[in-house]
């Protein structure tokens, strides 16, 4: 195995909301690795989670629970101080739009990083003109946000992700906001740091050609990873190279459309079961049984909020609304 840049283990996030309808649930055990170098797409609706997702990810959110590893270390796990460095050295993030400071002039802003760790004001900027001018963008040095065009600004912020020299850059919806020649321009710079340089991306896209860039795409539903495929694909392609992923508690998520296509929820008999094979067969009797099995029980604590059910067997979280695992007895 190559190394690993970036791991999730079980994450969940809850937003706390004043609104009656509780809170929002927003990452529901999600498990993910990035190796160094991968390029990796998030695609899913709006609302799945991907922009939380990437927060919690870069260290920019604190997962309700879960863990992060980022180049080896936990960030769950570490001081203010300690995280400010390790993302400053191994991670950036670039968002639609919006990253810029207003107040500083285009190479202010690439330049921006390098001072805050460390290095010196002349150095800063001689290395942050390089990088405008590898961007096409050198004549808008000391031009301020407001006035470059948007996809002058996505450079500028590319730059600015660019010159701490990351390992993995996390973005959200890069090219959203930018025409299509801008948009391409952007993707392959990607696609070169991607090939020449080894740095690993994750990336949230509806586009085509973003995620044709990419290894292989992850499809988020729900807060939850509910399939892989082996390259990047468009929401409108999901059907292509779908592998459905089950994760350690043996939960397997459809997807709707194949939900539908399955003829929807019920309960199905065990045909034929061998190693990495299984066939299903729908059981038509109405009526749901439930077997006690000696060897799953019910979580004692909420994964997501970390209420304690003590004896009850509610199975969602009065809380936080999570619905509740089961885990084989004696799991941690
Ligand atoms: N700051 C917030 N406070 C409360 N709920 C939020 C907040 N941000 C996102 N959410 C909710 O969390 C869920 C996931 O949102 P998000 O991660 O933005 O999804 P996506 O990026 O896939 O559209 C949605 O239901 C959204 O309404
Ligand atoms: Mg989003």
């Amino acid at each position: 195995m190559s190394d690993i840049i970036l791991e999730a283990n079980n994450l969940y996030h809850v937003y706390d909301s004043n609104q009656l309808d509780g809170n929002v649930v927003a990452l529901r055990g999600l498990t993910v690795e990035i190796a160094a170098g991968e390029a990796v797409a998030v695609v899913g609706p709006s609302g799945s989670g991907k922009s939380t997702l990437l927060k919690a990810l870069g260290g920019l959110m604190k997962p309700s629970a879960g863990s992060v590893f980022l180049n080896g270390q936990n960030m769950t796990r570490l001081t203010g101080a300690e995280l400010v460095s390790l993302r400053q050295r191994t991670v950036s993030f670039i968002f639609q739009e919006g990253n810029l400071l207003p107040d500083l002039t285009a190479i202010e802003n690439v330049a921006q990083p390098l001072k805050h760790a460390g290095v010196r004001d002349k150095v800063a900027r001689k290395k942050a003109l390089e990088m405008l001018e590898r961007l096409g963008i050198q004549g808008q040095a000391k031009s301020y946000p407001s006035t470059l065009s948007g996809g002058e600004a996505q450079r500028v912020a590319i730059g600015r992700a660019l010159i701490t020299n990351p390992r993995i850059i996390l973005a959200d919806e890069p090219t959203g906001a930018l025409d299509p020649i801008t948009g391409r321009r952007i993707i392959d710079l990607f696609r070169k740091l991607h090939d020449e340089d080894g740095v690993a991306f994750l990336i949230v896209t509806h586009s085509r050609e973003v995620s044709s860039f990419a290894d292989r795409a992850l499809e988020l539903r729900d807060g939850r990873f509910v399939a892989q495929h082996k390259h990047g694909v468009t929401d409108a392609e999901l059907q292509e190279d779908r592998e459905l992923i089950m994760d350690e508690t043996g939960t397997l998520s459809m997807p709707p459309d194949i939900l539908t296509q399955l003829g929807g929820m019920g309960r199905f008999l065990v045909k034929d079961l061998t190693k990495d094979h299984l066939t299903m067969e729908r059981v038509d009797d109405e009526k749901l049984e439930i077997v006690a099995h000696g060897k799953m029980q019910l979580t004692a604590k909420c994964p997501a909020c970390k209420y304690d059910y003590g004896d009850t067997e509610d199975d969602q979280c009065p809380e936080c609304g999570s619905s509740r695992p089961s885990q084989i007895q004696g799991a941690k």
